[in-house]
């Protein structure tokens, strides 16, 4: 086939993707098939898995969790941790993400909000929470005097995820995934110092406690990273649940008393 005639084949299956309702790719990483030699099968597929010849010994070097424990406890500011989440290569999510999303807010802030992954406008913007469920959650921390713009400590937010990087799909992120980001987040919250975390959702609270059940868990002081932590409903389950906006209002007012208790 000419290319000319290859690139308008090619165009035409995918608009017959797109009518069939194709809106995202779904691989956790992108596949260059023209890379692949003939017959080779791509990475993650079935054949790739069964024709795999036997791992090698593994080193430091291969294990992901080692790899990110050294890079995060050798970062000595946030944006030593930035360049080192940036740097770290063994997380598939990163080869699909369009943007690291770090964090926003104020890193002097006295609460620190660690909510779950980016989701499509966040991986746009590599900011965490600026869709729906952001707004939302600017406006609950509004009504408690907070906000990730505020300069003022006592009035500011500091807010990241436990995932840097979107999953496709917005999938729940994997537990190999949650073990190998949770060194950069425990030393995301060491070096922001905050008095108190609010962990934003199930795996939020997976990561940060080893235990899911929000419902359970929400609007309970825990300890998270070593301080005190307030487990919470997510912004986004509001959004599907109006209903439990009265629990997560009860939340707010519970973090508020604590701030004001004072450090
Ligand atoms: N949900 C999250 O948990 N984090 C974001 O950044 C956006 C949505």
């Amino acid at each position: 086939m000419e290319s000319g005639q290859d690139i308008r084949a090619l165009r035409d299956l995918l608009a017959w993707q797109v009518e069939l309702g194709a809106t995202e790719a779904i691989g956790d990483a992108p596949v260059n098939r023209y890379a692949l030699a003939a017959g080779e099968a791509a990475p993650g597929s079935a054949a790739a898995r069964t024709e795999a010849a036997p791992p090698a010994e593994r080193t430091r070097e291969d294990d992901p969790v080692a790899v990110a424990k050294d890079l995060a406890e050798g970062a000595r500011d946030l944006a030593a941790l930035r360049a080192a989440i940036a740097a770290f290569e063994h997380c598939d999510l990163k080869r699909g993400a369009r943007n690291l999303v770090f964090c926003d807010g104020n890193p002097a802030a006295r609460v620190m909000i660690v909510g779950e992954a980016p989701g499509r406008d966040e991986d746009r913007e590599g900011k965490p929470f600026v869709g729906r469920a952001g707004r939302l959650l600017d406006r609950m921390l509004a009504e408690i005097g907070l906000s990730r713009a505020a300069e003022a400590p006592e009035h500011a937010v500091y807010i990241t995820n436990v995932l840097p990087w979107r999953p496709p799909q917005n999938r729940d992120p994997k537990p190999d995934e949650i073990a190998m980001l949770l060194p950069f987040v425990k030393r995301h919250v060491a070096l922001v110092d905050p008095a108190v975390v609010v962990l934003m959702g199930n795996i939020s609270c997976q990561a940060a406690l080893g235990r899911r059940g929000i419902t359970r868990l929400r609007g309970h002081w825990t300890e998270g990273y070593g301080r005190p932590a307030l487990p919470m409903f997510h912004p986004a389950y509001l959004l599907r649940n109006p209903a439990a906006k009265r629990e997560a209002w009860a939340d707010m007012l519970e973090l508020k008393a604590r701030l004001e208790e004072g450090p």
